[in-house]
């Protein structure tokens, strides 16, 4: 069976395709390279023995993306990964966020209604919970307004997608990410973040390596245990995973209805000092890090309430924080041998 996946270069796009191959799935990645490089096709192919087909097409391309479908109209699935993903650049560009996410998201909708392909799996994300007035989040709380531009097109993505299921055949399946970090344990694919990492694991990794100075804490007066704010992160395989369970949920008709939306997180929410604790733990080294103000805009504390898509996926996250790390480290240690700036 052949599935699609929109930015399978990415950081989350290429662990699920080397998923989908493990588990006998022909896949075809599309991506326009704008934050990932073609070698990550090698790179996939270095673990599972077999090289994934790469289309580079921009997916606001209507009339390019609308080619792929006419040749491709054989799709068992699609998982839709491309987007923009920088909360802070969203904000100085909601334009450029709006576009690529929403424009994209629609031309591939389009694509499979003019080539009757039903079965679509989506990249949404904790954000639309904003901050939730219950903990742990259940995939039943309301959706916040929010908090910016690429939180929106999250929001407005799986809105597209409600209205879409009651009037065709499109199945659809939204999956919430908490907090992805680590990489394959083969080091061979992760995280490339370009220039500075916004992200925090990025950032420890980077400094520990000796390419940041130090790691800024963002806050240490929130309310929490120890005033920094908490989490749910989750193994980038672990998420992966869920993907093929979803796209397996879907192939053999056992989705309840046409839209379904699941939490993928742990249910453990660990605090920024946890997560720089459990990296000095595993990596053997004292981590540089200074306490700062508060970043605009941060969440104080969300974990997830997995026991929905515990349940109905069947999938349970199984790496604990300390193997994340251990995965993160050992990619940053690896890949800039491989992808030399
Ligand atoms: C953010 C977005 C999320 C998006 C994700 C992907 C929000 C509320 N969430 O997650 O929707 O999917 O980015 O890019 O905008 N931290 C530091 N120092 C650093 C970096 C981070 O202390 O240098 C702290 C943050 O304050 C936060 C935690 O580490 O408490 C995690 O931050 P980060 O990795 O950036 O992810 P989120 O902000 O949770």
């Amino acid at each position: 069976m052949k599935i699609l996946v929109t930015g399978g270069t990415g950081y989350i796009g290429s662990h699920t395709v080397v998923e989908l191959q493990q588990e006998g799935f022909e896949v075809i990645i599309i991506d326009n390279l704008s934050n990932s490089q073609a070698e990550i096709a090698d790179q996939i192919a270095r673990i599972t023995g077999i090289k994934p087909v790469l289309e580079i097409i921009d997916l606001t391309d209507k009339e390019k993306t609308s080619a792929f479908f006419k040749k491709h109209n054989d799709l068992s699935g699609i998982i839709h990964f491309a987007a923009y993903k920088a909360v802070g650049e969203s904000v100085e560009q909601p334009l450029k966020y709006y576009t690529n996410n929403l424009c994209s998201l629609l031309n591939v909708l389009e694509g499979m209604k003019e080539n009757g392909i039903e079965n679509f799996v989506f990249s949404s994300s904790c954000t639309v919970y904003g901050q939730p007035d219950v903990l742990p989040v259940s995939e039943n709380a309301p959706v916040k307004p929010a908090e910016s531009p690429y939180g929106n097109t999250k929001q407005v993505s799986e809105e597209i997608l409600t209205d879409t299921v009651n009037v065709s055949k499109l199945k659809a399946i939204a999956l919430r990410y908490f907090n992805p970090i680590g990489a394959h344990e083969s080091a061979e694919i992760g995280e490339l973040p370009q220039g500075v990492p916004n992200n925090l694991v990025p950032y420890i990794t980077q400094t520990a390596k000796g390419i940041r100075d130090y790691l800024r804490v963002w806050g240490n007066d929130y309310d929490t245990p120890d005033g920094t704010a908490i989490r749910d992160y989750i193994h980038v395989v672990d998420l992966a995973k869920a993907h093929v369970v979803a796209v397996k949920r879907m192939i053999e008709d056992k989705m309840k209805s046409n839209f379904e939306v699941f939490n993928l997180g742990t249910g453990t929410g660990y605090s920024v000092l946890d997560v720089i604790r459990a990296f000095e733990k595993t990596a053997g080294i004292k981590l540089n890090y200074r306490i700062m103000d508060r970043r605009p805009g941060d969440i104080v504390k969300v974990w997830a309430d997995p026991a929905f898509s515990n349940k109905e996926l069947g999938w349970k996250a199984e790496q604990g924080l300390e193997e994340m790390m251990a995965s993160a480290w050992k990619w940053e240690q690896a890949y800039r041998e491989k992808f030399k700036d």
